[in-house]
């Protein structure tokens, strides 16, 4: 082959190698499977792993979130109460909880997150006047308090905005271990962002190469995310990847979100959800 010949082999060759990682999953092979996600109330970290919560001896001995709560695949949590008074001084959502359709798949390059759910009317909390919805997904590193064991809750401190009591410029954080918080907001036609919590919340700077597609059909939102495997937190192949996903719907903000207990993405393993190899 000459020169020029072999260049041109070379290019037609990496056009090739960066369409098929950008070629989208065909989701209707890749299974669902559904995750509750709950109004938390005002239940931090903090609290979780206090005296208040009969969990916590749990906790300090290796139980997650999910294994209490969420056993057999079927909610186990009091609603009732993280509506009442003690846990949500400032007032509910009508609907305390509601299933999000996951599914996961992953190329060589990537891992793509497919979201799909109702966002329930009825909120409480209307403060973020611009989006009706944002769908979030996070993946904590090893460093982040109970990474493996809570989902976002090591993120989730009484300190950060919108809690009772709380400087509104305080974000939440996860020091000393890092997330990647990949977000998707319906106003202004749809933005994705690609962040990260560290010692603050990050909404933009993440290494992920996060972009975020949503759509609304009817009354139910289909929000996919592609982010690279390395950059930010790594999920590799052959790893179980811990995550966890939030819902911000009916115009909600700060911590009046939706949000699941611990689970992970099995890229090539099993997992909660099973990423199909592309
Ligand atoms: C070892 C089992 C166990 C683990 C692990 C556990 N919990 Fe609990 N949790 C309980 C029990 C039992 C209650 C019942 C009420 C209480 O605290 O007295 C409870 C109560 C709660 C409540 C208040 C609503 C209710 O049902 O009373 C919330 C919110 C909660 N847990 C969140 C969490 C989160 C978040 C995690 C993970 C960080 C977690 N729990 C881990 C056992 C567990």
């Amino acid at each position: 082959m000459n020169q020029k010949l072999s260049s041109l082999f070379v290019l037609g060759a990496i056009a090739l190698g960066s369409q098929a990682a950008l070629a989208a999953p065909d989701w209707s092979k890749v299974p669902t499977k559904n995750i509750p996600v709950i109004h938390p109330g005002v239940s931090p970290l903090e609290w979780v792993q206090s005296r208040d919560h009969s969990g916590a001896s749990g906790l300090k001995k290796g139980e997650t979130c999910a294994g209490c709560h969420y056993d057999g695949g079927k909610l186990d949590i009091d609603l009732k109460r993280l509506a009442g008074k003690e846990m949500e001084p400032k007032g509910a959502p009508k609907t305390m909880n509601f299933p999000v359709g996951v599914q996961a798949a992953y190329d060589a390059t990537n891992l793509y997150v497919r979201l799909t759910f109702k966002a329930p009317a009825g909120g409480f909390d209307k403060s973020d006047k611009d989006n009706e919805v944002k769908a979030t997904v996070m993946f904590p590193n090893d460093k982040v308090p109970l990474a493996e064991q809570a989902g976002c809750w090591g993120a989730c401190h009484k300190d950060a905005r919108t809690m009772p009591g709380a400087d509104d410029k305080k974000t939440k954080y996860a020091t000393p271990g890092a997330m990647d918080l990949m977000q998707w907001k319906s106003g202004g036609g749809g933005k994705a962002v690609d962040g990260t919590v560290t010692d603050k919340r990050n909404m933009e700077g993440g290494k992920a190469g996060v972009t975020a597609e949503g759509a609304k059909s009817g009354d139910t939102y289909t929000v996919t995310f592609t982010r690279k495997l390395a950059g930010g937190v790594n999920l590799a192949a052959g790893k179980a990847v811990p995550f966890g996903v939030a819902i911000h719907a009916d115009n909600a903000g700060g911590r009046f979100h939706h949000v699941s207990f611990n689970h992970t993405i099995g890229l090539g393993v099993d997992g909660d959800v099973k990423a199909a190899k592309q």
